[in-house]
C-alpha cells in the first residue's frame, strides 16, 4: 500500500554514527546560544557545565520515575530536590512537592489542585482564579484546560497589579489567587505580602509563580540585595512553582511545584484503584517521567550549592544592572516598571522611534531579541553568561536607535511593520483563529516541513507574523473592494 507521507520511516536502519552526525547537522539553523546572543529559551553557561548536565542526564536517560517504588534512585533525586527547594524558599519540614517537566506543568497542576480542593471543601462548581494581567501565558492555558475562569486584574502604571481591583474580584467561586516572582513580560515582583494578607483573610490559596525567580531571587537575597518577601515566609503563600531548568541551569525538563503542606498536595494526586492494569497512582501530569531530567536536576544542585548559585546570581545582576544603565543612558528608551530580578523590558518614549524597528536592527546585528506587546517593547531575560556580552549589546542598541532615528521609514518595514500591525488588528479572535490554522498545519504528517529558520522565541515568530499580516492585508483589501 502506498501513501503520500512526505517522510516515511526508513525501510532499513542506518548506521548510528551517521545518524549522530545528522543530528549535529540539524543544529545548523538553530539559534546559536553559545555566544550569548539569545535571550530566554536557553540557560547556558559554558561547555564544561553543559557536558556535566548531559553526562548526568545520560546516566538515567532510560530510567522511569512513573512509579516511585521502582527506581529508588529517582525517588531519592526527587526528594532531595524538593528538600533543597523548600530550604531556599524558606519553607519548613512540612513543605512537600513534586518535580515536574517544566514551568507549564507546575502551573497547570496548581490550578487543578486548587480547583479540586475548592470543589471538595467548599462545593465550588464554577471555579475562578484571580490573576494579574502580567501572569505567564501558562495560566491562561491552565484556565482553558481545567475550566477555571480567569478574573484578570489590570495593572497600574508601575506594572504592579491593581490591588483594590484584585480584592474586589475575590468571591465565593475563587479557588486561588496568583502572584509572580517575577512575572515574565516586565520582570515585576508582584506584591506577594499584600496578596498573602488578602488570601489569608479570605481563606483562599495563594500560589507564587517563581518559575523564573525560584532559583535566583533567593541567592540575590543571600548576596544582600533588597528583595521584597515572596516565598513561604509570607504566611498566605500556599504553593510555589520554581524551575530548575531556568536559573537552576539544569537540563531541560525540570521544575518544582511545592506546597506548604500535604493538605494541598493531596488534591493534585490521581489514583485509580480499579484499572485492569493494576492500582495506579500518579503525582502530576505525566505518566512516564524522565529519569534523566531528575538526575541532571539533582546533580546540578549538588554541583553549585548555595555558594555557586550566589556567584551566578551576582554575575547575572551585574549584567542586568549594566544593561539597565545602558538603556537608561539612551534618552529615547525607558525601562518598563521597576523590575528587580534577572529580566526586564524597555520601550520607546519617543514618538519618532519605533521600538520594533530597533529590534529589527538588533536582529540584523546578530542578537535574538524578544518582542513584547501591549505596550510594544523589547525584552531581555539575562543570565550569568550574558555578562561577557552586555557592553557590546549596549553599543549595538545605541547604533540601532541611531539608525532608526535617521531612517524612520524602517518602522514601516519588515518585522516592525508586522509586529506593529499585529498589535493593532482589532479583532483579536480572528488573529487567534488564523494562528491556530497556521500552527495546526505545521503538525500534519506528510505536510510541508516546518521552516526551521522561521520559528522560535517565546514572543512568537517573525515568519508566522508575516503570514498573519499578509492575511490581514488581503482581508482588508477584499473588504475595501466590496468582498467579505
Ligand atoms: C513566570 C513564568 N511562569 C511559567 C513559565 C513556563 O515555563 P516553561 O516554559 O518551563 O513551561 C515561564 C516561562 O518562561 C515563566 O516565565
Amino acid at each position: 500500500m502506498t501513501n503520500n507521507i512526505h517522510k516515511p520511516m526508513p525501510d532499513t536502519g542506518q548506521d548510528s554514527n551517521e545518524i549522530l552526525q545528522q543530528l549535529d547537522n540539524f543544529k545548523e539553523h538553530d539559534p546559536n546560544y553559545k555566544d550569548g546572543r539569545v535571550w530566554s529559551l536557553v540557560y547556558y553557561l559554558d561547555e564544561d557545565h553543559s557536558a556535566f548536565i548531559k553526562d548526568s542526564y545520560h546516566k538515567f536517560a532510560c530510567e522511569n520515575g512513573l512509579n516511585p517504588t521502582a527506581f529508588k534512585s529517582l525517588k531519592k533525586f526527587e526528594t532531595d530536590v524538593i528538600s533543597a527547594t523548600a530550604d531556599i524558599l524558606n519553607g519548613t519540614e512540612e513543605v512537600c512537592g513534586v518535580v515536574t517537566s517544566g514551568g507549564t506543568e507546575s502551573c497547570l497542576m496548581a490550578v487543578k489542585t486548587y480547583r479540586d480542593m475548592a470543589k471538595e471543601t467548599r462545593g465550588v462548581t464554577s471555579p475562578e482564579m484571580v490573576i494579574p494581567e502580567s501572569a505567564h501565558v501558562a495560566w491562561f492555558k491552565a484556565s482553558e484546560y481545567f475550566g477555571v475562569k480567569i478574573r484578570l486584574v489590570p495593572l497600574l502604571d508601575d506594572l504592579t497589579p491593581n490591588m483594590k481591583k484584585l480584592k474586589k474580584m475575590v468571591n465565593r467561586n475563587t479557588v486561588m489567587i496568583l502572584g509572580s516572582a517575577p512575572e515574565y513580560p516586565h520582570g515585576t515582583i508582584d506584591p506577594i505580602a499584600e496578596m498573602g494578607e488578602i488570601a489569608q483573610k479570605r481563606k483562599i490559596p495563594l500560589h507564587v509563580d517563581a518559575c523564573v525567580g525560584g532559583f535566583i531571587l533567593p541567592f540575590m537575597e543571600m548576596n544582600g540585595e533588597d528583595i521584597p518577601l515572596w516565598d513561604y515566609r509570607v504566611p498566605g503563600v500556599t504553593s510555589i512553582s520554581a524551575d530548575i531548568h531556568k536559573y537552576g541551569y539544569a537540563a531541560k525538563g525540570a521544575s518544582t511545584l511545592t506546597y506548604r503542606n500535604l493538605d494541598y498536595l493531596r488534591y493534585q494526586m490521581f489514583v485509580n484503584q480499579d484499572w485492569p492494569g493494576g492500582v495506579f497512582a500518579s503525582s502530576a501530569l505525566l505518566g512516564t517521567r524522565p529519569g534523566g531530567a531528575y538526575a541532571a536536576a539533582w546533580a546540578v544542585l549538588q554541583y553549585f550549592g548555595k555558594a555557586g548559585y550566589q556567584k551566578l546570581a551576582k554575575d547575572t545582576l551585574e549584567a542586568v544592572n549594566t544593561l539597565k544603565a545602558g538603556v537608561r543612558a539612551i534618552p529615547e528608551l525607558e525601562i518598563m516598571g521597576d523590575p528587580k530580578g534577572p529580566l526586564f523590558a524597555y520601550k520607546s518614549i519617543s514618538p519618532d522611534l519605533n521600538i520594533y524597528a530597533v529590534g529589527d536592527q538588533m536582529d540584523a546585528m546578530g542578537w535574538q531579541v524578544n518582542r513584547n506587546q501591549f505596550p510594544s517593547g523589547l525584552h531581555a531575560m539575562v543570565t550569568a553568561q550574558h555578562l561577557k556580552v552586555v557592553d557590546q549589546y549596549i553599543i549595538d542598541l545605541q547604533t540601532a536607535v541611531n539608525t532608526v532615528k535617521a531612517n524612520p521609514e524602517l518602522g514601516e518595514q519588515g518585522g516592525a511593520a508586522t509586529y506593529g500591525m499585529l498589535a493593532h488588528v482589532p479583532l483579536r479572535g480572528m488573529v487567534k483563529k488564523k494562528v491556530l490554522e497556521m500552527y495546526s498545519e505545521q503538525y500534519r504528517a506528510g505536510g510541508g516541513e516546518l521552516d526551521m529558520a522561521a520559528e522560535g522565541g517565546s514572543s512568537g515568530s517573525g515568519k508566522l507574523a508575516d503570514k498573519i499580516l499578509a492575511w490581514w492585508v488581503a482581508r482588508q483589501t477584499r473588504k475595501s473592494s466590496g468582498g467579505k
